[in-house]
Order: C-alpha cells, then structure tokens, then sequence
C-alpha cells in the first residue's frame, strides 16, 4: 500500500490529485491518508497477532485529534507523554484503561489528573516520580498501577537524538535500581505493580538491539518475580519501529520481529506495543508551493513556502525525506545539486541538500513525503509563521483536519505589560473617562481593567473605561464599562470623547461613524466640540396632574418625550431651591410612567438659553450631565417656549448645544455638539513605578 503515487505524471493521495487540494486549501499543508493509517495499524496488528497484544498508538508522532480518532476507533490504545497528550487521548475517545503514560518529568498536576481518569500504566522513569505518585495516589485514596520504565543499555543503532535505551540517556531506571524501586514498591499501599516497561530510541531500522534489550529485561522480569514475588501483568517493549524514508530502503521487519520474539517474551504477561512513525510515517505528506528559484554562483536553491517550522526533522536531525514534483513535467531537465529550502531566516532550514531535481517552475507544488509522524506535532511558530493547516483523504474524498492559524492566532494568550500601555484621560459635560486605543488587544480582559483602573482611590479614577476597538462597516467600535466592570450600551458624554479620541490618534475622520452596543452613531468634530447625533424623539405630550404629595396637594405638570430614553420636562422659574433628587424620584416612580420609568429634567428658560437640572433613572440622583436630557429640553422648549434651535444648554457640567430640524411639527436630525477634553496622557503601570 503506498498511499503517495503517481498516475501518469501527476501524484495521488489515494484517489486525490494533490493540486485538486491545493487550489481550494493554502500551502503549505499536511496531508494524510485515512486508508494508509489503517492499513500500517493492520499490518502491525496482523504481524504481532500470536500475541494478543495492546497497541498504543504514540501520540506524540502525531496528535491532530481527527487521526487520533481513527485509531481509537480501531480499537488502539495511547501512549502518552504529556497531561496535553492524555487530554488529547481522552478528547479521542481512547479508553483510560488503554491509556500508558511514560516520560521523565511528570508534574503532580500531571499525575493527579492521570491517577483520576484511572489510565492503565504510569510509566514511572525515577524513583523520585514513584515517590511523586505514592502520595497522591495516597491522598487521593487511589491505587496507581505501576510499571517502571527500565534502561537496558543497548544501542539501537539510531540516530543520537533519539536514542533512548542507552545507560547515558535521560530515560528509564537501571536494571540494578529497578530491583530495589520493585520491592519498595511492594511496600506502599497506594502503589499496584503492574508492568515493566522500555523503550530504546525511534526510527530503528534492524531487530537486533530488540532482542537483546528484551532478553535482558526478561531475564530481569524472571528474577524479580521469583525473589520479590511480584506478579507482574504488562510487558510494554515501546516503540521505536523505522520506516523506510529512502526508496531503496525497507520498513522494520515486523513479521520477521515477531518470530524471533516469540520464545523470548515472558509468559502470562500481556505486550503491549507503543508504534508512533510505524502507523502514521508514510501516510502523511508536507505539501508546499515553489516561491522562487535561485541560480547561486555553486547551487541551485528552489525556495519554497514551508519552513522548518513546519517540518523541523531535515533540519534537527540532518535526516532525509523524498521530495517530489506534484506533476511531472516531461521531459526532464533535471538540475544538479539542488537545495529546497525554506523561508526562515537561518541556513538550517531545508528540506534537502545538493540533490538532482527536475526543473520546477514557479508556483508548482511540491510534496515531501514521509511526513505524517513528527511533522506537524513538531511545528512551531517560529519566524511568527501560522501553523499550517492539515487535510484527510479517504478515497476520492478530503477534509480539512486543521484550519491554517490566523495571524491574530499568533496574538492568543499574548498580553502587554501595563507600563506600555498608553492611556488618556478625557473629559465631557462632567463625565470623565479613561480611554484607550484597544484595536491590538492591548487590554484582553476588560472588565478587571476597568474595575481595576475606574477605581478613585486604587486606580486612575473615572466614570468609565472607553476601549476603542475594531468593527466591520465602521470607524471603530467603542467599547464602555462601567467602574463596577459591567458594560454601558452607549453614553453621550462618553461617545464625544471616543470620537474625538479617534479623531486625533488618526483612526476616524472629522465625520465617522462608530459602532456600539446600541447601535451606530455619526459623530462630527469641529476642534474640542463634537456633535453626536441622537435619536429622533418620540412619543410626546404634555401631562398634568401628577401629584407627589398627599398632603399639600402640589401637582406638577410637564412634557413627557423620547430623545432614546424617556425623559419627563418641567418648567421651573427657580432652579437652583429645587430638591431634583427629592421631587425626581417621586415623579421617575409614579404609576404614570409605569412601567419603564423616566428621567426627569427641572428647565429654567434664559432668552437663548436653557438651565437644566438631571434625575437620572438607574444613577436614582442629580448628575451633572446627562446628554438625552439636554436633548429633550432643549426640543421641549423649542416646542413649548418658542426656542429656536441651537438651543444652549446649561448643565450643572458645563454647556452643551442642541441642534435640530423641524418641519411640520416633527423633529429630526438631532445633534448634541459639546466639548470633549483630553485631560491628560499616562502609561498605564500596574501601581509599580516603571
Ligand atoms: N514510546 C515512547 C516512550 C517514546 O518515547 C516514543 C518516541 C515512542 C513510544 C514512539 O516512537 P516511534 O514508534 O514513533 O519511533 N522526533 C523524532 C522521534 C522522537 C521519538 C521520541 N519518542 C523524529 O522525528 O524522528
């Protein structure tokens, strides 16, 4: 089965022609053959048949979750290397009890979160992680099933890096050792021996270091088990089993393997098996476009957009894959020593060196092969590259598996420190606000920030945090919360000084429009005053009537209208012995009003000019300011008192103007223009003097 062919000059995955893929998903991608995994897990299922044995997948070659599934659903176990992988296991749908978990840095959160999903095998590397899991396993009143990872010293003639069972490397306990951690472990309550288990490298290639890392661990096994007398269930040989990456080369002799194994394997334990490469190697293909070809003054280099970052192995391993021509162009003019390298600033990133290639031209594909194990789960984000995207082919069909990363992906879980963050502080009508330029998720939690910054005495101090972010179809987004972290819809003082903030940092225009929770709003800027148009009013009419008092009998009369919320407008010709708080909250509750309530505006008309006092509903008290009660006073008066707009309006924060149409008894195009001041600029610090 070779999952990776050409058909008349032009490569398959399976039924798929690889460019069919390319022209809908963008290079580079990895991309995989369902029918190839399937058929590697067959073949080493079938090949180890006689001995029943429990084959977890290792999922540090490979853990995209699509894969993962497969092989779960095959009946596969997991090996894994990570509370990451044992989630990804887990998410995979891999049965706990299949489940064994090696690796030498195994932290107590790791194991805890292991020892409550009940795998089957902590495989433990020292005998201070067995002494780790003996007291949680205690406090947790469970039982840890152990077997212990054992260094048998043979070389496996593999690469260095991937050498494992040697006495020098990291891995496992010594023969020696692994006697006395048996019978301390025999001792401790919260402890079950269970297995042993070894591993001795990766991409081995001959069955030699096998046998004799196997014989001496049997022998191990045999005496332990007789001078101990412990009964021990799993013998887990690892993984490690090579494949071919050269056409001439061969995969691991596993059938051959199998019966050599046969009369060494200890009795009445059960193998279990831990393949990685073996099941998904050479199902999984890095797919990658030719950006440009470079004629050096001695080699030839085909620049090409995957990068190390991508694909690290030829890079950290000096190790080879094939690479070919997504079609064959014919006839051949191949190119001597020819090196495909990648975009990423370092001379290690290649994929092959000094090698005959046919002539490529750009934008062609390429494919490199052998990729599936080690490729993707290795890729970073180096040189701030995306992860790339990777794709299923069962037959004649295909899946994306893994959407390419987005650039704001390399942002996620970013944060600024609080001392570059610059701030301004701004003021409008008495209402002051800390605003902020939020488009690059300088502040990602909002709520704690303006908890933590509106504070008077811990923080800044402000009535509000402004956040100005980015939205589709308008200038910006303004975002506003309140000193208690909730978020405000909208805020007519507020809303002049984010757009004027946006004017002067270059973000919106002199006219722009923003979004905000309820709704857009067109602003414009004429120097410190900014005019924000409102709402058309509605609903007007006079009422008269209302009584406060039962006692003296005092009865106000007024004009009730809506400039976006419901405002109730009376006349008063001594505004300042007024009790606003008093007389508002017995009108802003009256039944009249039921059962949304109203603001209530005391008005004293002065020629041109109006004085206005503000009951706020929701504050339930006098504001300095409050931008739709100007509003609605000021079309009150215009409508009552014959004032011709722009009407001035004189809030106990300072003045604004209402500007208006009118025709026909209507009111529209209401502007509220005020001042919007930048107070001052600052670097948000933290509290620490930065
Ligand atoms: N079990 C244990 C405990 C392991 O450490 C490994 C791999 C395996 C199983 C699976 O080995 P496999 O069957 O895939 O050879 N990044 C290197 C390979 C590192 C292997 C690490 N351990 C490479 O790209 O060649």
């Amino acid at each position: 089965m070779r999952p990776f062919c050409y058909r008349e000059g032009k490569l398959f995955c399976e039924n798929v022609f690889l460019k069919d893929i390319a022209d809908k998903v963008k290079t580079p991608f990895y991309v995989y053959s369902y029918n190839g995994i399937i058929y590697n897990f067959n073949r080493m299922k079938n090949a180890l048949s006689r001995f029943n044995p429990l084959i977890c997948y290792s999922l540090k070659a490979n853990s995209s979750i699509a894969l993962c599934k497969i092989l779960s659903s095959l009946g596969a176990g997991a090996d894994v290397v990570s509370g990451g992988e044992l989630y990804l296991a887990l998410c995979a749908g891999f049965p706990p009890q299949k489940i064994v978990y090696a690796g030498v840095g195994k932290t107590s959160e790791e194991i805890e979160y292991a020892l409550e999903k009940n795998i089957l095998l902590f495989n433990v590397e020292s005998e201070e992680e067995l002494e780790e899991i003996a007291t949680i396993s205690s406090r947790l009143g469970k039982k840890a099933n152990i077997a212990l990872r054992v260094n048998p010293d043979v070389d496996p003639e593999t690469h260095d890096y991937i050498t494992t069972g040697k006495i020098e490397n990291k891995f496992g306990i010594d023969l020696e050792k692994a006697r006395k951690l048996f019978e301390k472990i025999k001792k401790i309550k919260s402890l079950s021996p269970r297995g042993i288990h070894m591993h001795i490298g990766s991409q081995i290639k001959s069955i030699q270091p096998y046998i004799k890392a196997i014989q001496k661990v049997k022998e191990f096994i045999e005496e332990i088990q007789k001078k101990i007398d412990i009964k021990l269930d799993f013998f887990d040989i690892g993984g490690g089993f090579g494949i071919a990456y050269r056409e001439e080369e061969k995969d691991f002799p596993l059938e051959e393997f199998a019966d050599k194994i046969t009369h060494i394997l200890p009795k009445n334990m059960r193998l279990i098996v831990e393949p990685g490469r073996y099941i998904v190697g050479n199902s999984g293909a890095l797919l990658t476009k030719v950006l440009y070809r470079k004629k050096g003054r001695e080699k030839y280099f085909i620049v090409v957009d995957a990068g190390m970052n991508d694909l690290i192995r030829p890079s950290l391993y000096g190790t080879y894959h094939r690479v070919l021509p997504v079609e064959k162009e014919s006839p051949h003019n191949i190119l001597r020593k020819v090196s495909i390298v990648g975009p990423v600033c370092e001379s290690g990133d290649f994929f092959v060196k000094d090698f005959d290639f046919p002539e490529i031209k750009k934008e062609k594909l390429i494919a490199i092969l052998d990729a599936g194990a080690y490729g993707f789960s290795m890729s970073s984000n180096y040189n701030a590259r995306p992860r790339c995207s990777e794709v299923l082919v069962k037959e004649e069909k295909w899946w994306v598996i893994r959407e390419r990363e987005e650039y704001e992906d390399l942002l996620k879980n970013q944060k600024f420190p609080d001392f570059i963050i610059p701030f301004w502080k701004m003021e409008a009508t008495g209402n002051d606000f800390i605003v902020i330029d939020n488009r690059d998720r300088v502040i990602s939690d909002r709520k704690e920030a303006a908890i933590r910054l509106c504070n008077r005495k811990k923080g800044i101090g402000a009535d509000g945090l402004i956040l100005i972010e980015e939205a589709e179809g308008a200038d910006f987004f303004m975002r506003i919360f309140n000193p208690d972290g909730s978020e405000a819809e909208m805020c007519g003082n507020g809303a002049r000084c984010a757009a004027r903030f946006a004017y002067l940092k270059g973000i919106a225009g002199k006219i722009c429009h923003f979004k905000t929770l309820s709704g857009i709003i067109e602003a414009k800027i004429d120097g410190e005053d900014v005019k924000i148009k409102m709402t058309d009013p509605s609903k007007f009419r006079k009422i008269s009537g209302i009584k406060i008092d039962e006692e003296n009998h005092s009865e106000f009369e007024g004009y009730y209208i809506n400039t976006g919320v419901p405002h109730f407008v009376i006349f008063s010709s001594n505004l300042e012995s007024i009790s606003v708080k008093r007389i508002g909250s017995k009108i802003r509750f009256n039944r009249i009003f039921h059962p949304l309530g109203t603001n209530v505006d005391f008005v004293e008309t002065e020629n041109k000019r109006i004085k206005i006092r503000t009951y706020e509903r929701g504050v339930e008290d006098e504001t300095l300011s409050c931008g739709t009660g100007a509003a609605a006073s000021a079309i009150v008066a215009s409508i009552v008192k014959n004032l011709s707009p722009p009407i001035s309006v004189l809030t106990r924060g300072g003045e604004v103007k209402v500007w208006f149409q009118k025709k026909e008894g209507k009111i529209y195009n209401v502007f509220l223009e005020g001042k919007a001041n930048k107070v001052y600029k600052g670097y948000l610090n933290g509290g620490k003097n930065v």
